[in-house]
């Protein structure tokens, strides 16, 4: 469905003004197949820190804390909804055209970083569980 220049902008005002899945996963580290990550840009010092639930390799739970610019801030809303009940291996797979096929080409292409914070980052946060579990089993 495709949608005017006013309606996305609207769409991204509103998940930056009211961000789904907004919070914490308290004790995330000691809570099983649990993570929180940081991210962020280095250039901006823009932020988002996401805590992810997986349980058998799909997404249970997701949550968010950033700073940031609308795009950073809304994507990472976006992306929080759109990964709960999805595979590890199908959002290892999502590349910069899954937020080009929400945001816009204009959006994405002028400010990529912003972006794709959110995806990134629930990568990296990923990655740290799956090292994580690495650790665990070599520890036993
Ligand atoms: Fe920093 Fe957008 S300007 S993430």
């Amino acid at each position: 469905m495709a949608i005017d220049k006013q309606e996305l902008m609207d769409f991204i005002l509103d998940h930056y003004e009211n961000p789904r899945n907004s919070g914490t996963i308290s004790d995330a580290d000691k809570v099983q197949n649990s993570v929180c990550q940081n991210g962020g840009n280095p250039g901006c010092g823009d932020i988002v820190t996401i805590c992810l639930n997986v349980e058998n390799g799909i997404v249970k739970d997701i949550k968010f804390e950033g700073e940031g610019c609308i795009v950073s801030q809304a994507g990472t809303s976006i992306i929080s909804e759109k990964i709960i009940g999805k595979s590890i291996e199908d959002i290892i797979g999502m590349g910069p055209e899954t937020m080009t096929d929400i945001l816009g080409e204009e959006l994405c292409l002028s400010r990529p970083k912003c972006a794709t914070l959110g995806l990134q980052t629930v990568k990296l946060a990923i990655n740290e569980m799956k090292r994580n579990e690495l650790k665990e089993e070599a520890a036993k």
